[in-house]
C-alpha cells in the first residue's frame, strides 16, 4: 500500500488545487471516534467529517443497511420509479423536527442544495424575491448558496457575481456585540431588515441557530424567537439551518428545539445519513405543497443507498440515546476547556452546545489570534488530534467529535488539546 507522502504526490499531480485537506494523512479505515492512516496512524476524530458522522464511522447498522440496500438496487431515481425508504426518511423529518402542524418533506444530495430548496420554495410560496441572512453565515458554495454566505475567502473570493436579493442582517455575537441581549441585537437586526428591504419583500428569513463555520456562534437568548416572531408577523417563511446542528449534535434532535422554535422551514444534511450523502428539506405542508409537481428534484436526490444509511443512523440515534451522549460529551468538554481558558487569557470563551464546542482564541482586547489558532490546530494534528478551525476571523478551534467517541478517547484528545495550547 502507497504510504501518505506517495499519495499526497499524486494528489498534487491530479486534483485541483481549489480543494484543501486539513490534513495530509491518508485514511485507510475508521471505526467510532478514531481514524487511522495508510501509515497505520491512529487519529482521535474531534472533527467528524465535519459534523457528519455523529454515529461513528463506519457505523454497524448503517454498514449492514447499506450492503443489504446495494445488493437489492442502487438507483432508480425517486422522480422516474419510487421505493420506501425515501418515503420512510421523509416520515422520520416529519416525525423528529420540532411543530406539530402538518409537514412534508424533499430529500436532495448536499446541504448547499437543501438551503437553495429551501429558498425555492419560500420564494415560491410567498410570491417575494428577497432572503435575509446573517453575519458570519454559512449556507455552502454553489452559487446561490456563496450570496447566503458571508466570508469572502476562502468561500466567495473571485466567485462572483452572486445571486441577487440576498440582504445580510446583524447577527447576536454576544462575545463581539458590545454585550446586547437577544431583544437588543434582534431590534438591531429588524431595524436593518425594516429599513433596508421592507417586510413585504421578505421571502425567507435564513439563520443556523448555531453558526457552524462562522466560528460556533451561539446567538444570546432570545434572539433566536424574536428573529422568528418578526418572519411570522411579516409573512416571511422562517428557515432554520440545521444543517451542522441537526441529528442529535446539539444534544437535541434539532437546535431549533432550544428555545421551543417551530421553523417554519428546516435544512438538514450532514449527520443525518451516516456518513452517506443525503439532505433534506423539511417543514410546513402549506408551504412545501405549493410548488408544481415537478418543481423539486434531481437524479440523485434521496437515492436508496443514502436513504437506508438514513434510516440505519437515525435508528443507532435513538437506540444509543446519542442526544444523552452529545451532552455527555459537553459535561466532559466544557470544564476541561473552561479549566483552559482561566489559565490562559488568549481563550477568550468556551461556546457551543452538545458536542458542537469552542473556543474563540484572541490577543489583547479581543482582538482575534488566526496565528495562534492555526499553530495550535498544528501541533493537535503533529499529536494525532484531528481539529477543525473556523470563524470570520479563523480563530475559533471548534471540536465535533463522533457522538459514540469514547471517554478514554475524549480525555486522550483533551490531553493533545492542553499541550499543544501551551507550544
Ligand atoms: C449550516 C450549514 N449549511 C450548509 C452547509 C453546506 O452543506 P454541504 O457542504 O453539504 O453542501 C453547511 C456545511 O458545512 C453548513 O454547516
Amino acid at each position: 500500500m502507497s504510504t501518505s507522502e506517495e499519495l499526497h504526490k499524486r494528489r498534487l499531480a491530479v486534483v485541483a488545487k481549489g480543494v484543501g485537506s486539513v490534513v495530509s494523512a491518508y485514511v485507510d479505515h475508521a471505526g467510532g471516534g478514531t481514524l487511522t492512516d495508510v501509515d497505520g496512524r491512529e487519529w482521535i476524530d474531534f472533527a467528524s467529517g465535519i459534523a457528519v458522522t455523529n454515529v461513528g464511522n463506519a457505523a454497524p447498522r448503517v454498514v449492514e443497511a447499506v450492503r443489504a440496500q446495494v445488493e437489492r438496487f442502487t438507483h432508480t431515481c425517486f422522480m422516474v420509479a419510487p421505493y420506501e425508504s425515501y418515503v420512510a426518511v421523509c416520515e422520520q423529518l416529519i416525525d423528529l423536527t420540532p411543530g406539530t402542524f402538518e409537514k412534508r418533506a424533499a430529500l436532495f444530495n448536499s446541504g448547499a442544495e437543501a438551503v437553495e430548496n429551501a429558498v425555492k420554495i419560500a420564494r415560491h410560496a410567498t410570491g417575494r424575491p428577497a432572503v435575509i441572512v446573517f453575519d458570519h453565515a454559512y449556507h455552502g458554495r454553489t452559487n446561490l448558496t456563496m450570496a447566503l454566505t458571508a466570508k469572502n475567502m476562502p468561500y466567495k473570493h473571485r466567485f462572483g457575481p452572486f445571486a441577487p436579493e440576498v440582504y445580510r442582517a446583524p447577527m447576536s455575537y454576544p462575545l463581539r456585540d458590545g454585550g446586547l441581549d437577544g431583544a437588543e441585537a434582534a431590534r438591531r437586526a429588524v431595524d436593518v431588515i425594516e429599513k433596508q428591504v421592507g417586510g413585504s419583500n421578505v421571502a425567507a428569513v435564513l439563520i443556523e441557530p448555531i453558526q457552524g463555520e462562522g466560528g460556533f456562534v451561539v446567538p444570546a437568548p432570545g434572539f433566536l424567537p424574536a428573529i422568528a416572531a418578526w418572519a411570522k408577523a411579516n409573512g416571511a417563511v422562517f428557515i432554520a439551518d440545521e444543517i451542522q446542528t441537526g441529528f442529535a449534535r446539539t444534544g437535541r434532535w434539532f437546535a431549533s428545539e432550544d428555545e421551543g422554535l417551530e421553523p417554519d422551514l428546516i435544512t438538514t444534511a450532514k449527520g443525518m445519513g451516516g456518513g452517506l450523502p443525503i439532505a433534506g428539506v423539511v417543514g410546513r405542508a402549506d408551504l412545501m405543497d405549493a410548488v408544481h409537481a415537478g418543481g423539486l428534484g434531481g437524479t440523485y436526490g434521496g437515492n436508496p443507498v443514502a436513504c437506508a444509511a438514513a434510516l440505519a443512523a437515525i435508528e443507532t440515534m435513538r437506540e444509543l440515546d446519542l442526544n444523552a451522549a452529545a451532552r455527555r460529551i459537553e459535561s466532559v468538554l466544557r470544564p476541561a476547556l473552561s479549566e483552559m481558558a482561566a489559565a490562559d487569557p488568549g481563550i477568550a470563551e468556551v461556546r457551543g452546545r452538545g458536542a458542537m464546542i469552542a473556543i474563540e482564541l484572541v490577543l489583547a482586547d479581543n482582538e482575534p489570534d488566526p496565528t495562534r489558532t492555526a499553530a495550535v490546530s498544528k501541533a493537535c494534528h503533529e499529536a494525532g488530534l484531528l481539529t477543525l478551525t473556523c470563524g470570520t476571523y479563523g480563530n475559533v478551534l471548534r471540536f465535533l467529535p463522533p457522538l459514540v467517541i469514547s471517554d478514554p478517547d475524549l480525555h486522550r484528545g483533551l490531553d493533545i488539546l492542553r499541550r499543544a495550547l501551551l507550544t
